[in-house]
């Protein structure tokens, strides 16, 4: 598979194309020094077997925050270094750390904007990021990620709602000059170690840019020393829900939906603008790799959209918190045991709420995901799966008997087809949970349903007898 194909960019060469996109964690106190729960994290995903993973976003200053890493000063470099180490230790894949400036927030509403940074102000932050690039060297990592996505500093400067009148505000050339700046300030300052860059493809903000406008960005972000670019959407303050006494989160508008696509949104759904930003790029002569993220899922997937020039780089953010052995087990021929993702967004909500980022599908109170190498599948009891549907509801309610595992059962795999279509995993629950309300599906239509259990290492039961159900 394309997919487990090595990748050399710059200095370092990824095993594979599986990246695992930087996603905080709370794991870390509000010190902001490396911690044995974000070491367990990081070890767990290295042993797990992605060709690159972005340790999540890491300040390179000190301004106050929740619970975030920092690099912000020589303090954070012992700590970094020995998480570089045990995750060597444990797998083969090539570590970056993502590296952040973020403006002001208070709880009253007010938020500082970069049209009130002074020229002293840009100076620092552009030295901030440099300074830190170098501490990525030292703490022994392969590359140094520069955020310029979302809701935070260098994103708010490439932004179209960057109004401001002097040379750092207005045209998108204008617009462009910090982020220019930090990547010619980090490029000097590093050499030739890999840098690579991350920023929103598109705002998904009223007003905001597209990409008409981002292949552009990534195009001039190249031209000034970037190896690679990893194309994010969305995640802005514009749209921001305010929440009475809590800090604005720019995850819970429009834009943060675009930027974590749930479940309501198809699979892939930011591909286009990752694609459209590739073509542009080689159109121009440059080969500079393009990671996509959003919904991917699936090994087929992954691999149509490497076989499709649509991406050179896999992301995988929910999917790879939910099971880290997802690489290792595709490249083993073993789709068939990865516990998969259901988006349904748990692990956005405790971000947002400065908790432990965890997955939904867990079990409750772990704060890492489940290991086991049991190769003991989970079976159905004697009476067998006994699904059982009921579509007097407006909807379709699924029930089953709770299956049985030498360890345990670990959750449920719904299937669903349409009519004589294909099965398709609609969604997934947690054990003990023996059902499911299929609040998607019309009269009219005749649905069938199956689902399958599943333990800890991901085996699973065979499935249950498959299930015509319709909403009457
Ligand atoms: C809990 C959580 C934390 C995240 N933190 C970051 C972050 O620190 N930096 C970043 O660029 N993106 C962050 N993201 C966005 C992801 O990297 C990714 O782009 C997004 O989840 C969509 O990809 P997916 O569908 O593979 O999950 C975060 C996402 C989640 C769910």
């Amino acid at each position: 598979m394309k997919l487990f194909e090595p990748l050399k960019i710059n200095s370092m060469t990824l095993p594979n194309r599986v990246v695992v996109p930087a996603m905080v964690t709370r794991l870390s106190g509000e010190d902001g020094f490396v911690n044995g729960d974000i070491t367990d994290r990081y070890v767990r995903f290295a042993k797990g077997g992605a060709g690159l993973i972005v340790l999540e976003a890491m300040a390179v200053h000190g301004s106050k925050s929740g619970p975030l890493l920092r690099i912000s000063g020589d303090e954070f470099t012992p700590g970094l270094r020995e998480l570089r180490q045990k995750m060597k230790d444990a797998g083969p894949g090539c570590v970056a750390p993502q590296i952040i400036h973020f403006l002001k927030i208070s709880r009253s509403g007010w938020r500082q904007k970069v049209d009130d940074l002074s020229i002293d102000d840009i100076r620092a932050i552009v030295d901030a990021y440099a300074a830190a690039a170098v501490r990525c060297i030292d703490a022994g990592y392969d590359g140094v990620e520069l955020h310029m996505a979302h809701a935070y500093t260098l994103s708010s400067f490439l932004s179209r709602m960057n109004k401001r009148r002097d040379d750092y505000g207005g045209s998108l050339d204008r617009r462009l000059r910090v982020p220019v700046e930090v990547v010619t300030a980090v490029r000097k300052a590093v050499g030739d170690f890999p840098v690579g860059v991350r920023f929103d493809g598109e705002e998904c903000i009223k007003g905001g840019y597209t990409g008409d406008e981002s292949k552009l960005i990534a195009w001039r972000l190249v031209q000034a020393g970037v190896d690679y670019v990893s194309i994010s959407a969305g995640g802005k303050f514009e749209d921001a829900q305010p929440r009475e006494g809590e800090p604005l989160y720019p995850y819970t508008g429009y834009s943060g939906d675009r930027c974590m696509p749930g479940k309501t949104y198809p699979p892939a759904a930011n591909l286009y603008i990752a694609a459209g930003i590739r073509l542009f790029l080689r159109e121009q002569g440059s080969s500079a790799p393009v990671i996509a993220t959003g919904k991917i899922n699936t090994p087929e997937l992954a691999e149509k959209i490497l076989n499709d020039g649509h991406a050179d780089l896999i992301g995988m953010a929910r999917p790879i918190l939910c099971d880290p052995d997802w690489p290792r087990k595709v490249q083993a021929g073993h789709f068939d045991r990865v516990i998969r993702c259901c988006y349904a967004n748990v692990c956005k909500a405790k971000d947002e709420r400065f908790q432990t980022v965890s997955c939904f599908l867990w079990p409750k109170g772990e704060i890492q995901a489940p290991q086991s190498d049991d190769s003991v599948a989970p079976q159905w009891p004697e009476e067998g799966a006994g699904l059982k549907a009921d579509g007097s509801k407006g909807r379709i309610d699924l029930k089953w008997n709770a299956a049985k595992d030498n360890e345990g059962v670990y959750g449920y795999d719904v299937w669903r087809a349409l009519g004589e279509g294909d099965f398709e995993r609609v969604d997934a629950v947690p054990a003990p949970v023996t059902g499911y309300h299929d609040t998607t599906a019309v009269a009219g239509f005749e649905y069938r349903y199956y689902v399958q259990g599943y333990d800890y290492a991901g085996n699973r039961t065979p499935a249950s007898g498959i299930l015509q159900a319709r909403i009457s």
